[in-house]
């Protein structure tokens, strides 16, 4: 039972309503529970006769039951701890303050605040610093090495064509292919590091640029086995940069085929009108799908599985769709596959217009 005269007390220091105070005190050795209120408790998926009376290793897996003991055992010695944890989505901060009696502790106060959104705020900060060391080595070094790319290429070439000697053929042939490899990833890079620059916004007919990107994918997924199936309701005409537009959905496209393990599955390409407003392209394979762990880090530069990625794909897709003031996201299953959504707004505020005169 929990003293109401207690419970009143506590509240007054329950942190912005949106964390819990607790309570515990040493008993044959273990750290046991006596109080616990607050708000988090519930969101976190826990409640107070959970926890009452029971030490940690009664509600806690073990590895985090111990991790916890150890601070418990600082503050139980004088010490006042702070230290961070999570239960399930939401991160907490945690302060232990030993209440001592004539030099003894007689009971550990704990406080806990969520700080879920500061630390999503971090995260975000520094997703963006990255991008931005990575955009000002973009704009430093990609002309630099576009330059003597694209004379070693031409040269490779003319080598290609005029070597006598046959088995030297696959030599140049990876050469060249590499060559590409490099000019895309420079390609991406300063696409990166300056999103906003030569935007070309046009009317465009969004069915058939989205038909045509499919065509130009096609050949690579029947290689595979797999089919493209188009379906849309209408001819959407869209105001977006073409070429930008093509990039993403090309990116989406080879990605989806690249997750495809088996022959015979198809991938699915949508196009709908949500609203008057609104335009919805959806892209649905049945292929390797995304763990949790990696569902977290898709967005992040340089972040790829595959043994040839670049990882540049899904972020050049994002940079691409907030500069058309659109969405996307991702929903994926393990072993069951993914499925894209990019939303698009049909009629753009007039600044963005202004902006890709
Ligand atoms: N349709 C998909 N199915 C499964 N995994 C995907 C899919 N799209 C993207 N991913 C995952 O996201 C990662 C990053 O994608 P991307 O940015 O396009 O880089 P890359 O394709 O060069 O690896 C991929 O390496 C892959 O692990
Ligand atoms: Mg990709």
């Amino acid at each position: 039972m929990v003293d109401q005269r207690v419970k009143v007390d506590y509240e007054q220091f329950i942190p912005r309503e949106t964390g819990f105070i607790f309570k515990f005190i040493k008993k044959d050795n273990r750290f046991i529970h006596t109080f616990i209120e607050g708000k988090l408790i519930e969101k976190v998926g826990l409640c107070p006769e959970y926890i009452i009376g029971k030490s940690l290793f009664e509600f806690l897996p073990a590895d985090q039951a111990m991790r916890k003991e150890s601070f418990y055992e600082k503050a139980w010695n004088g010490e006042h701890v702070n230290y961070e944890g999570s239960f399930a989505e939401i991160q907490y901060l945690a302060i232990l303050s030993p209440i001592r009696l004539n030099g003894e502790t007689v009971e550990v106060i704990g406080t806990t605040i969520d700080i879920t959104k500061e630390k999503t705020r971090e995260k975000q900060v520094q997703q963006m610093e990255k991008l931005s060391v990575v955009g000002e080595l973009a704009a430093g070094i990609a002309h630099e090495i576009r330059n003597p790319l694209t004379s070693l290429k031409g040269f490779a070439k003319i080598v290609k064509e005029s070597v006598t000697e046959p088995a030297l053929v696959p030599y140049l042939d990876i050469m060249l292919d590499e060559m590409d490899r490099i000019n895309e990833i420079v390609n991406e890079f300063m696409f990166i590091a300056k999103p906003n620059e030569n935007v070309n916004f046009q009317y465009t007919n969004y069915t058939k640029l989205l038909r045509d990107c499919i065509h130009f994918m096609e050949p690579q997924a029947l290689l595979k086995g797999i089919e493209i199936q188009f379906s849309s309701d209408a001819e959407i005409i869209l105001n977006c940069d073409r070429n930008q537009m093509k990039q993403v959905l090309i990116n989406l496209l080879q990605n989806a085929i690249e997750a495809t393990e088996y022959r015979g599955h198809c991938i699915g390409v949508r196009l709908d009108e949500v609203s008057n407003e609104t335009v919805m392209v959806t892209i649905a394979d049945k292929g390797c799908g995304i763990s949790e762990a990696r569902f977290e880090r898709l967005f992040e530069p340089f972040y790829s599985t595959k043994e040839k990625g670049t990882g540049l794909g899904l972020i050049t897709c994002k940079r691409i769709i907030d500069l058309h003031q659109g969405h996307i996201d991702v929903k994926s299953k393990l072993g069951e596959g993914t499925t894209i959504r990019i939303l698009l707004p049909r009629y753009y505020p007039v600044e963005t217009l202004l902006a890709a005169e």
